[in-house]
């Protein structure tokens, strides 16, 4: 009995050591070694590079799927559709409430379109010029009246002056107009006489509508309260004597139109002003709705107009460009000198020119207005000018 667990007991022993030498054996044979650290360090950075690319083809899949990109695509065409169709509705609306077809400007908007532009951040862009109007020579007293005329014929409800801005191209007529619109709170519009011959000339009775759809539209608003100045540029296109163009009978009745809504005291809120340089050409009917009074000739400025005028737009050009200009100090000393080179020309030659003399600053070094560069574009205008008078006088002779 004894010696059979003896024996058990051996075997016990025997097996143990054996399995305890195999578990030292196997655990010698697991312990990582630094190439198996390696090789498994590598495996897992391998693993994690698969599965992330993985997932992005999985992503890019999803992406590319066909359903993906129709509804992308649709989406994309229902923005673009929406916003094509917000930008038609503006426009009819803008048609609808808006402007009479034969102005080609006119500052009022319909309240709604109003909210609409502020909601879109869109502000007014009107530029009120009443600081940069240099008054022309012999008007200096006629223009404070004419704002005076106006604010009484408002605080009184009697009708606005009719008035007719004669004289040179370039002298400011139209200028004054706006002037005039923005600062007695009148809303302005402006046409032209070529613009209504233009119409006239369809011969389907257009002009002659246009005609009433302007002063219907004008009738409301100044039911409204809100008066309006309409200005007719280049007037004598179509205010011209009746008897001196027979031919164009459709332009005749237009103004048969314009005439009939013009009878006195009919149109208050009301006011137009007709700019021409050839007044003797309009119609006597035209002329004595424009009576004497309310006559202005627009002369081509004199030395002290051009002075003010030429420093003004000098002055404007500093900052008109992205890039900031100076002016170099002679030249607030030779502003006489200037002038008295530009005697003759009108205020838009005058503006043109400081406006060319800013280009050919920006394009210089140190971005300085200096007396060679304004010399230089002097000159240029004014060889132009004798170029011009050169060439009319050239063609007068058969050239
Ligand atoms: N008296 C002035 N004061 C200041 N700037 C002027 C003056 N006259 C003309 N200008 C400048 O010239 C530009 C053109 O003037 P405007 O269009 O008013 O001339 P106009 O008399 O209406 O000419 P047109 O007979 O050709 O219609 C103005 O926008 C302004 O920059
Ligand atoms: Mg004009």
């Amino acid at each position: 009995m004894a010696t059979s667990i003896q024996n058990q007991t051996t075997a016990l022993i025997q097996q143990t050591t054996t399995l305890t030498q195999s578990l030292t054996k196997l655990g010698q044979d697991l312990k990582p070694t630094p190439e198996t650290i390696q090789a498994t360090e590598a495996a897992q950075g391998d693993r994690l590079q698969r599965t992330a690319i993985e997932q992005h083809k999985y992503k890019w899949d999803k992406l590319t799927d066909g359903k993906t990109v129709a509804k992308f695509t649709a989406g994309v065409v229902t923005a673009i559709a929406a916003l094509y169709c917000a930008k038609l509705s503006y426009e009819y609306a803008l048609k609808q409430m808006g402007r009479p077809q034969i102005f080609d400007h006119w500052s009022y908007k319909h309240p709604a379109l109003k909210a609409f532009d502020r909601m879109c951040g869109r502000t007014d862009t009107f530029e009120n010029r009443f600081n940069e109007f240099v008054c022309p020579p012999g008007l200096e007293d006629r223009v404070p009246e004419i704002f005076l005329t106006i604010k009484s014929a408002q605080e009184n409800g009697t009708p606005l002056p009719n008035m007719a801005f004669l004289g040179d191209p370039g002298t400011g007529k139209t200028m004054l107009g706006e002037i005039l619109a923005h600062q007695c709170g009148l809303e302005f519009a402006h046409t032209t006489g070529p613009r209504i011959a233009a119409l006239a000339e369809r011969k389907d009775g257009s002009a002659i509508l246009e005609i009433q759809k302007m002063f219907k539209a004008a009738k409301q608003l100044a039911k409204k309260g809100k008066g309006i100045l309409i200005f007719i540029d280049e007037a004598n296109a179509f205010l011209r004597d009746r008897k001196s163009d027979r031919s164009n009978k459709e332009l005749s009745a237009a103004l048969e139109e314009f005439l009939a809504n013009m009878t006195d005291g009919a149109n208050k809120g009301i006011m137009f002003i007709i700019a021409t340089n050839l007044f003797d050409e309009l119609d006597p009917a035209v002329k004595s709705r424009f009576s004497k009074v309310n006559r202005l000739v627009f002369k081509r400025p004199e030395e002290k107009q051009i002075a003010q005028m030429f420093s003004q737009y000098l002055e404007k050009e500093k900052t008109s460009g992205k890039t900031q200009l100076t002016i170099a100090p002679e030249v607030k000393a030779l502003i006489m000198d200037y002038a008295q080179q530009f005697k003759g020309e009108a205020g838009r030659e005058i503006k043109a020119c400081a406006v060319d003399i800013g280009g050919r600053a920006r394009q210089t070094e140190n971005k300085v207005i200096t007396d060679a560069i304004i010399l230089k574009s002097i000159r240029k205008t004014l060889q132009s000018s004798t170029d011009e008078q050169e060439f009319i006088a050239g063609y007068g002779k058969g050239y």
